[in-house]
């Protein structure tokens, strides 16, 4: 009890002296609401906790008249992304896109504003410049929804887990994609309908494309590799291959063999050598990621030091990334009352990376499924190709059912082996005549 009342005076204390900072959102959409409306909500609470308020200040939008549900104090509303970033110390940046949001985003580092931002496109573009400005002006630039959503895992990265060599990450990150995996495992509904339900339950990106294309994981992947290697990478640094492609049989097959198929973004460094990958992954069913379902996030991350750790929640959706934006808010409202606006900074050459692996030196382990004629001497031929690379196989599966050309399906895993070689044999397995259809490949991790 007595410990109670001391550490209640110590919060009546802090609330009295609580620093207040002008907050301004630029971008008053789905998150821009989610974020004015935790904002209004949880202030006390925040004040409480760190000793700074985040005071909703301003929100410019260029529709300011649609009812996002929350009642908006008078005089907050504004189409004048200026005006926010005049009046506020801090400046949230919720546009999206890669072109004005830039535009604002170095416009308010420049005025000596410290700048929230979720926009994992614009920083996997143009993470250097950025980061670069706010080093200049010597203020924060924060973007923990940017990866993720709810998930704190860019502060792990960088607090959390400082102590650590980063070995290995692998997300799942994009709530859309592990949504659509998720019910036509379960349901074995076809890939199309299920898209449809994810865009209508406001899952997916306004262009949708960037989740099953795997680009949204690549963006997201690339930000983690900068933060985990400290060499800005960009996306053309990442191998994207999304799920579009993806076919119920392959998801069929996969659970026979006990596994799962998921989008993974996956961040390699082996000996200082980074791989980064974005692809439909097949991951051992009783795998803790294998269990992540539904629009859910999941990052596993290994340390030297701390081993194997794995973080979880939504990843996108208005509380979930409001939760993480007003995170990043009050984080730089506490750098500034303690006149510390470099003690994390944003960007950090680091030591472990020394090159970049492409694709076609990884190496990984496969499966292929093929769909062939039934016939004596076509399994011999294809293992053959495969043994004439040395590569091992450690599954192997024909299913007697016969497709309505006659075909029958083959499926084989191998054992690790390097891209360019199962690429080469792929090619040579293309050309037999026994082969009826181009041969899925799918990399599979064990974890
Ligand atoms: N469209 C993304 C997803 C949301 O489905 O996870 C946030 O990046």
């Amino acid at each position: 009890m007595f410990k109670f009342q001391v550490i209640s005076r110590i919060y009546e204390e802090r609330v009295s002296v609580v620093k207040e900072y002008k907050v301004g959102i630029i971008g008053f959409g789905t998150v821009g609401a989610g974020v004015a409306e935790n904002l209004l909500l949880n202030h006390d609470c925040i004040a409480k906790r760190t000793g700074v308020r985040p005071v909703l200040h301003k929100i410019a939008d260029l529709d300011i008249k649609t009812d996002r549900g929350i009642a908006i104090p008078e005089g907050v509303l504004t189409t004048d992304a200026q005006q926010v970033i005049d009046e506020c110390d801090i400046v949230v940046e919720l546009v999206g896109g890669t072109t004005i949001a830039k535009k604002f985003i170095l416009t308010a580092l420049n005025a000596g504003k410290s700048v929230v931002t979720a926009n994992k496109a614009l920083l996997a573009l143009h993470g250097e410049e950025l980061f670069a400005a706010a080093e200049k002006n010597n203020v924060n630039i924060y973007y923990e929804a940017s990866v993720a959503g709810g998930i704190p895992i860019i502060k792990a990265l960088r607090e959390g887990l400082v102590s650590n060599r980063i070995e290995r990450i692998y997300g799942i990150m994009n709530g859309t994609c592990n949504y659509i995996l998720t019910r036509m495992e379960r349901e074995g509904a076809d890939f199309a309908p299920v898209l449809a339900d994810a865009q209508k339950l406001g899952y997916a990106e306004a262009n949708p494309s960037l989740d099953i294309d795997g680009f949204d994981t690549a963006h997201k992947t690339a930000i983690l590799a900068s933060l985990a290697y400290g060499k800005w990478f960009g996306l053309d640094s990442v191998y994207v291959e999304g799920i579009r492609d993806l076919e119920l049989a392959d998801i069929a097959c996969a659970d026979e063999l006990g596994y799962r198929i998921k989008l993974l973004g996956i961040i390699k460094c082996d000996n200082g050598a980074v791989q980064m990958r974005v692809h439909p992954t097949l991951i051992p069913g009783k795998s803790l990621l294998a269990g992540i379902n539904d629009v859910f996030n999941g990052v596993q991350v290994e340390g030297d030091t701390v081993g194997q750790t794995l973080f979880y929640g939504r990843g996108a959706g208005r509380k979930a990334t409001a939760s993480a934006v007003v995170a990043d808010i009050s984080d730089v409202a506490l750098n500034m009352a303690n006149n510390c606006t470099r003690r994390l900074p944003g960007f950090v050459p680091g030591e472990q990376f020394t090159a970049q692996l492409s694709i076609d030196d990884i190496t990984s382990r496969y499966y292929l499924r093929l769909q062939v004629k039934d016939c004596a001497g076509v399994i011999a031929s294809i293992t053959q190709i495969l043994a004439s690379r040395s590569i091992n196989i450690s599954s192997l599966i024909q299913h007697e059912h016969r497709a309505e050309d006659g075909s029958v399906s083959l499926v084989v895993l191998t054992h690790p082996a390097k891209e360019k070689e199962i690429r080469s044999a792929l090619a040579e397995i293309a050309v037999l005549s026994v082969n009826n259809s181009p041969v899925r490949l799918i990399r599979i991790e064990d974890f």
